[in-house]
């Protein structure tokens, strides 16, 4: 085993996961090199220029890049020579064809790492996997290693939050490694010894375990927020608030109040396609009907964007053709710039495609929303956006959104008419300043 301090740790793919590892384990005193076969996203890192929005995470790249601890690259051979732990944290999307993970970017990190693997190394995986893969990518480093194998893989899930990835990155809920060669266990051991001292619960399993941790917390996750969305949709018929239900079920602790809260559901690049890969898996394996209720709650998130439009349309009177609509929102949530499968934008492009003009602003998305989607309109500011509008969404509940003003942005809409999607308002506030409110879930 290597000592700790001399540790050297390479991260191989530097998206929100690998460039906040890469900075975090640098932060810790570890002497790290990040690679990605991204040149652009390499020559960002290295100038001290975070590609995408995380807080936090641009101060820790600049002061790690200063210290020389923390350095990028493109090269395999360079990466293989310097790191003794090889951390690979590549995405694993959606597939184009089915709900399955693409595994692309895992193997080819693996095939293209093994053959400079000429001295006693241990590789761990990071990214989300189905259940299975860890044991086949193993077998494969140790054939395709010229230490052969001496080339050791785990598997250790990771569970950051985007907006708090350097948090999670340092203070973990957990550490899980699955792996049977004690070797493997050592390493991850010695390298977050920090947070063990600091009484973070470490777990050692095996491979499968540790991979179904991640998708299971995912799709439990996806789970609590469907529940309290099925709840939303009976409070509106029923005449009830599923605001004040949610408080109720929070304060039994075996339920809890964290992600039980009830609006236009989840997004992102991890809790949709986690779950759609987990139900393509439990098929492969033979156990279909044991995750089939995850395709219930793939469908009553659906449905919320849905329903949000429905709300919408009704308020202007049952017809979008020719009518101005602003959107609050276009990140998958705040404090991110992630736009991967954003319920705001799903429900934007929706809106424009049924004969809205549709005008959107988002406090740090919209660079990446008018690449994605040219159909829509851009401004620069809330004020600007709510010109004229017939009617107002709400759909990523950031903080400036959640302040904002009734008064001051009834003297730009056309109508005060505001669909809150996130449940982010005082509907007594806002209905006060003469805004006709609806919300999801609620009367
Ligand atoms: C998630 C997991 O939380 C994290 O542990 C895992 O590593 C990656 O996937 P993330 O995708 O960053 O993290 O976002 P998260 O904060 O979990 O939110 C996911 C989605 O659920 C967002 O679209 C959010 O708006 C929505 N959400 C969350 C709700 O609709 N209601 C809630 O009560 C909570």
């Amino acid at each position: 085993m290597v000592e700790a301090e001399r540790m050297r740790v390479s991260v191989i793919g530097t998206g929100y996961l690998g460039a906040t590892t890469a900075a975090c384990l640098a932060e810790m005193g570890y002497e790290v090199i990040g690679l990605d076969v991204d040149e652009a996203k390499i020559s960002m890192l290295r100038s001290g220029r975070v590609p995408f929005f995380e807080p936090g995470l641009d101060e820790l790249l600049t002061a790690n890049l200063e210290t020389g601890r923390l350095r990028f690259t493109t090269d395999f051979a360079e990466t293989a020579e310097f790191a003794d732990v090889h951390l690979i944290c590549v995405g694993t999307p959606q597939r184009d064809d089915s709900g399955a993970a693409d595994l692309r970017y895992v193997n080819s990190a693996v095939e293209r790492l093994a053959p400079h693997l000429t001295r006693p190394t241990v590789v761990v995986g990071r990214s989300t996997v189905p259940v299975g893969t860890a044991a086949t990518l193993a077998a494969r480093l140790a054939a395709l290693a010229p230490v052969g194998a001496e080339a050791e893989l785990g598997w250790s899930p990771e569970f950051l939050r985007e907006g708090f990835g350097v948090e999670d990155t340092l203070r973990p809920n957990r550490i899980v490694i699955g792996t049977d060669s004690s070797r493997v266990e050592k390493t991850v051991r010695a390298l977050w010894q920090q947070q063990v001292d600091e009484g973070v619960p470490f777990l050692v399993t095996d491979l499968q375990t540790a991979e179904l941790v991640k998708v299971s917390a995912n799709a439990f996750l996806a789970t609590k927020i469907s529940f309290i969305n099925a709840m939303a949709e009976v409070s509106e018929v029923a005449g009830a608030d599923v605001i004040q239900l949610a408080e109720a079920l929070s304060y039994d602790d075996r339920i809890g109040g964290k992600f039980l809260g009830p609006g236009l559901g989840f997004g992102g690049g991890c809790l949709p396609k986690d779950i759609r890969a987990f139900m393509a898996r439990a098929d492969e394996l033979g156990v279909e009907p044991a995750l089939s209720f995850l395709r219930e709650v793939d469908a009553i998130n659906q449905r919320r964007r849905a329903r949000t439009i429905d709300i919408a349309r009704q308020l202007i009177g049952g017809n979008f053709a020719g009518r101005t609509v602003t959107v609050l929102g276009a990140a998958f949530k705040p404090n991110s710039d992630d736009i991967r499968d954003s319920p705001a934008l799903d429900v934007a492009s929706t809106i424009a495609s049924l004969g809205a003009r549709v005008t959107v602003y988002d406090p740090a998305a919209l660079e990446r929303a008018r690449e994605e989607h040219p159909e829509l309109n851009y401004a620069d500011s809330m004020l600007e956006a709510a010109r004229g509008a017939d009617v107002v969404l709400l759909l990523t509940e950031w903080a400036e959104f959640r302040e904002a003003n009734p008064e001051e942005l009834a003297t730009v809409v056309a109508q005060k008419r505001i669909v809150d999607g996130r449940n982010a308002l005082d509907p007594t506030f806002w209905r006060a300043s003469g805004w006709t409110y609806r919300a999801l879930g609620r009367q």
